[in-house]
């Protein structure tokens, strides 16, 4: 079994104590289980603490928890927060169209073969050859029988018929092999097991509903997008910056999201993406700084779908980017007029927009109404 009775070994020094570290290959459960501790790096707000000390409550209990969330709200890191302080091995898996029963439990795979020559009687000679099917335990079996976490990231990605297994285990706590193995159909999930699931709502492409009799089995709580205080602490402990350096960013990414004007909502991540690469490249968060618009422009910009927009909706649409940009990282420095110069036409600043309301989500929609109503097909937000 894992755990102190089996000597588990301890996490290797992470390099990015966010990120969870394999196990040492001396384990018996390394490259399948991860261990994970608890990360310095974690940022814990009063509800991002709430929210934690809630589901461990659920999961000591025996409940498997669901955090259920748009992209970006910290549900996978969460997760594995949680599973940290649970102290057991983590097993980690991502849910996928793909995703078999096999592959979660596993099956039969190759030959065991034997062979026997028997001299006793020295007259006789006697051979025995024979094969058996040898038997592979896959992760989610790995997790019942030695009482790792199981973190099953957007399982509604697999189709819910390769998540079936999961009902007998989540509930009567036994584990049904699809193939017996050699002596055992059933295995008894050993009673540290827990499992914690995540799954976004919002994705509309490649995702199943999760069946009610799973749903039912599992505690469900909604997470978020961040408040502006928590995506603050969250960009400045990724990227080493002052909160007040990733200030501009975070209002930026917050302000178009808001804004709707997208086609993928731009999340924390970018924000976490923008800031990362001002502090690596030592930016200014200004428009003064090419550069650093150049860096808005790129992660932002593709939000919004390029097949079904005109030249001239993409315009339009670079145009309110750079209005963002312009309010939110104006900086006030000498030379911000010159920016768009030296990003080219489609970075021009939407000077033509009326900076002086500050209410940019206010024109955007305007814009969008107004093209809808021309009936050039502007797009709204999907979230
Ligand atoms: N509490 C937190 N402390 C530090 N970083 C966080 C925290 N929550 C989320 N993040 C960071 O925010 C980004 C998005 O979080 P993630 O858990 O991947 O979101 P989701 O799984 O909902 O898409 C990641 O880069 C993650 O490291
Ligand atoms: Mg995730």
């Amino acid at each position: 079994m894992c755990g102190a009775a089996r000597g588990h070994p301890r996490a290797v020094m992470e390099k990015d104590p966010m990120m969870p570290t394999a196990l040492r290959s001396e384990s018996h459960l390394a490259g399948t289980t991860i261990a994970v501790r608890p990360s310095t790096n974690f940022v814990k707000t009063p509800a991002i603490q709430n929210l934690a000390n809630r589901s461990l409550g659920y999961l000591r209990e025996g409940f498997p928890v669901h955090f259920r969330g748009p992209a970006g709200s910290g549900k996978t890191t969460l997760a594995f927060h949680v599973a940290a302080q649970l102290g057991r091995p983590v097993v980690f898996l991502i849910g996928d169209e793909e995703m078999t029963t096999s592959n979660l439990v596993g099956g039969q795979y190759g030959y065991q073969y034997r062979k026997v020559v028997d001299r006793y009687v020295h007259t006789v000679l006697k051979y025995e050859e024979g094969a058996t099917r040898s038997w592979s335990d896959h992760r989610l079996t790995t997790a019942c029988r030695e009482g790792c976490t199981l973190v099953y990231d957007e399982f509604t990605r697999s189709r819910a018929e390769a998540n079936n297994v999961l009902l007998g285990v989540l509930e009567e706590r036994i584990l049904v092999l699809p193939v017996p193995n050699q002596n055992e159909s059933y295995i008894k999930v050993h009673p540290e097991f827990r499992a914690i699931f995540t799954s976004n709502p919002q994705e509309y492409s490649g995702v199943h509903d999760a069946q009610d009799a799973l749903s039912d089995r599992m505690i469900m709580l909604d997470v978020d997008y961040f408040d502006r205080d928590t995506e603050l602490a969250i960009a400045a402990s990724r990227s080493r910056l002052s909160e007040s350096s990733v200030a501009p960013i975070v209002d930026l990414v917050r302000g178009y999201r808001a804004s709707g004007e997208y086609d993928q909502a731009p999340t924390l991540r970018t924000s976490i993406m923008i800031a990362r690469m001002v502090s690596a490249q030592k930016l200014r968060t200004s428009t003064a700084e090419p550069r650093f618009v150049q860096i808005c422009m790129d992660l932002l910009g593709p939000r919004t779908a390029f097949s079904s927009r005109s030249a001239d909706q993409r315009q339009q649409q670079s145009k309110m980017l750079m209005s963002l940009i312009a309010h939110h990282c104006s900086g006030r420095e000498a030379g911000d007029e010159g920016t768009a110069e030296r990003l080219g036409p489609e970075a021009e600043p939407a000077a033509a927009m009326n900076q002086q309301s500050g209410s940019h989500v206010r024109i955007n929609r305007m814009q969008a109404k107004e093209a809808r109503r021309r009936g050039d097909g502007t797009r709204q937000g999907t979230s």
